[in-house]
């Protein structure tokens, strides 16, 4: 089974159209990848979007794709707190309540542990453990005020278990990942539900850098990640193929929609089995 590579999936199913229509969703990191993919989940299920990135032309270039207005671009950089409540601040105020926020930007910097730098180190905690407080903080204040909302904080299965070359990265996502929780129990008495979604390797521009920075050929490395590689203690992905950023997507627009009502403080792993966790 490890080792045989599935036809890719360019978009997950869907036949929930419409379930959130009347929804206000506030996407960071939406500029590509596995953020792109969330939008298009979103407002294919009727939802009004305010898409974010760093980037402020690869965002546009996203909510171009939709009519109607029913996707906008608004560069955001998530490690600026200040920036964060402004935007979140703005937005209410002229297009009304946020009903979802999904938290998926994020870096990754790959490197043994004893050579990580300062920077790398502060980096990494900067965009993908501070940038998801920031965002959390400003609106599960508003939506515990209102007594309803939904947050998916999309971390990584290196959340939850070891891996070589990738512990700012793994320990950054650990630390996002609890905090969705302890979020979560603090404004459950509120209506406000705070879940995760953890990755495993998904086919983005981040992956392919991984794979770009290794010097491996992509093919390669790619049937690599799929059978594991005992050396580095990785075992492979039991569903024999790499995620496609629609497969993220759709567990985050679940979490988003009140098919998960009664679902909070939940990690959902998606990544066909890799860390063996069922
Ligand atoms: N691709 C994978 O294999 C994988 C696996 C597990 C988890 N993840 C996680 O999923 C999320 C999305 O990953 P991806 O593969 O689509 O990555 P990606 O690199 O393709 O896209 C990340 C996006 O985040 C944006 N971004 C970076 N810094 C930002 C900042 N300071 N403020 C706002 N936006 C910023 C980038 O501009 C980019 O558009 C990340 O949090 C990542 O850690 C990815």
């Amino acid at each position: 089974m490890a080792g045989q590579v599935h036809a890719e999936i360019s978009a997950a199913p869907t036949g929930f159209a419409g379930e959130l229509t009347g929804r206000f969703a506030l996407v960071t990191g939406a500029g590509r990848g596995i953020g792109e993919a969330v939008v298009a989940a979103l407002a294919g299920r009727g939802a009004r979007v305010l898409a974010t990135d760093l980037d402020a032309d690869t965002v546009e270039k996203v909510a171009a794709q939709y009519d109607g207005g029913r996707v906008t671009a608004r560069p955001l950089d998530v490690t600026d707190a200040a920036a964060v409540e402004a935007l979140v601040e703005d937005t209410e105020s002229a297009h009304g309540p946020l009903d979802i926020a999904v938290n998926v930007a994020g870096i990754l910097r790959s490197a043994p542990a004893i050579d990580l730098s300062d920077e790398d180190w502060a980096a990494t905690f900067a965009v993908n453990t501070n940038g998801v407080f920031h965002v959390c903080r400003s609106v599960a204040r508003r939506m515990s005020a209102r007594g309803a909302g939904s947050i998916v904080t999309v971390a990584s299965n290196a959340a939850g278990i070891p891996r070589a070359g990738m512990s700012a990265y793994a320990a950054s996502k650990a630390a996002t990942a609890m905090f969705t929780k302890c979020l979560g129990l603090e404004v459950a008495a509120q209506g406000v539900r705070c879940n995760t979604v953890c990755p495993g390797s998904t086919l983005t521009d981040m992956q392919r850098g991984m794979w770009e920075e290794s010097g491996a050929d992509i093919e390669a490395a790619r049937r690599s990640v799929i059978a594991g590689d005992l050396g580095a203690h990785r075992t492979g992905i039991p569903l024999g193929r790499i995620a496609d950023p629609a497969d993220i997507a759709e567990a985050v627009a679940f979490l988003a929609s009140d098919r998960a009502r009664h679902i909070t403080l939940h990690d959902l792993y998606v990544d066909g089995g890799a860390t063996l966790r069922g």
